[in-house]
């Protein structure tokens, strides 16, 4: 049962107690799974978006990956579509394929057998990160090859679905039919090659920390987005965990990404869509990371947002731009700091998806958070 208090509801508050008791045994047991009456601790997170995408989930993991000291970052989702924007240490890196990850340089980067490679972007985003040498590729990724992105780039994919043109959709085609390349088929991919799975499950087992990182988002998903403008898989919470050979029983917290406004690129609905022109006004509009395209933008939306918390079995949320719709709010680090149209729409967004906003984005860079799970 779910009652208000102040405006949050029982399970909220009930969230942030247990978070912090299970802080608590974290830091002092780090090595076994430990428990708290009915919280037990397993420290494998999975990142999902709960929109269309390019919510900000490159700079969400990229802030957990420095503040929980991640061991491990396992890349999921389905290729190099996805464009994930990291700002650190004054330099902004465009990812499309590493994990978000490698700002902490400690971390092991993998990426599971799910996930389509394309070996070019891959290996120069590690050169340019100078994050080769912790780089896993799965012996299964498949790889793209030039003709699955010449058919992404032309007829109907492109003209109607407005895919981004990177070959994911006909290397996943093709990958059906059993006729792709894998990552171990490559002389060039030699060095790079692991067993995804085994490493990240042995790493929850010991008690590390894992993070899964999904990629696109759950409108965009093959079987609970808006088909045929989606994408050319599933990319929920369960897939991820699939795309990386964790089953659902290992994970800990899913933790949902949302952005105070909504985008989508490419064709597809996008509910109480606004005008280009209005975007700018209200200082939205946004440039696709991968293609370059305007992002169409539309205000927050409960319902959606709603539906994603239940498809991917959401335990938090984090919110980020919340300095788009508050600009008082730039770079605040503390909830009490935040202006009170902060805190009344984080405090509306949670009554109504009933689950607790624990982060809150307030600028680009990774460190600009608000983190209400401590
Ligand atoms: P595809 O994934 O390239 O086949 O594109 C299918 C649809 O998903 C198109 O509308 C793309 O714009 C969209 N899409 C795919 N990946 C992303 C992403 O990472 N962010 C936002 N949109 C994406
Ligand atoms: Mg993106």
């Amino acid at each position: 049962m779910i009652g208000t208090l102040d405006g949050r509801t029982d399970n909220v508050n009930l969230f942030f107690d247990k978070y912090n008791a299970k802080n608590f045994i974290m830091t002092n047991d780090l090595n076994k799974n430990a428990s708290l009456g009915d919280v037990t601790i397993m420290p494998c997170s999975v990142v999902v978006c709960g929109f269309f995408g390019d919510t900000g989930k490159g700079k969400v993991i990229s802030y957990l990956a420095l503040k929980d000291k991640l061991d491990v970052a396992v890349r999921a989702g389905v290729g190099p579509n996805a464009g994930h924007t990291v700002i650190h240490g004054g330099h902004t890196y465009r990812l499309s394929m590493l994990p978000s990850a490698f700002v902490y340089e400690k971390c092991r980067l993998l990426i599971g057998p799910g996930v389509l490679v394309n070996p070019d972007i891959l290996i120069r985003e590690a050169q340019d990160t100078k994050s080769e040498d912790r780089v896993g590729i799965d012996h299964q990724c498949a790889i793209i090859e030039a003709r699955h992105i010449e058919t992404d780039k032309a007829g109907y994919l492109a003209t109607e679905i407005r895919t981004t043109g990177t070959g994911t959709g006909p290397c996943n085609a093709e990958r059906a039919l059993r006729k792709v390349k894998l990552a171990k088929d490559l002389p060039s991919l030699k060095k790079y090659l692991a067993d995804a799975p085994l490493e990240v499950n042995e790493a929850i087992d010991r008690g590390k920390n894992v993070l899964i990182e999904g990629t696109q988002g759950t409108y965009l998903s093959l079987y609970h987005g808006t088909y045929p403008y989606c994408t050319s898989k599933d990319v929920t919470a369960s897939a991820a965990c699939s795309d990386v050979g964790v089953g659902p029983k290992k994970v800990d917290d899913v933790i949902i990404v949302f952005k105070a406004f909504t985008t989508r690129v490419g064709a597809g609905p996008l509910p109480n869509e606004i005008s280009w022109e209005e975007a700018e006004r209200r200082g939205w509009a946004e440039i696709a990371t991968v293609t370059g395209r305007r992002r169409r933008a539309a205000p927050f939306s409960f319902e959606l947002a709603k539906r994603a918390v239940m498809l991917n079995s959401a335990t938090m949320a984090a919110i980020t731009k919340i300095d788009v719709l508050f600009p008082e709010c730039k770079g605040v680090k503390s909830y009490d700091r935040l202006s009170q149209g902060a805190k009344d729409f984080i405090e509306k967004v949670e009554k109504e998806i009933k689950i607790p906003v624990a982060l809150i984005g307030t600028g680009p860079d990774a460190l600009e958070m608000v983190d209400r799970r401590t």
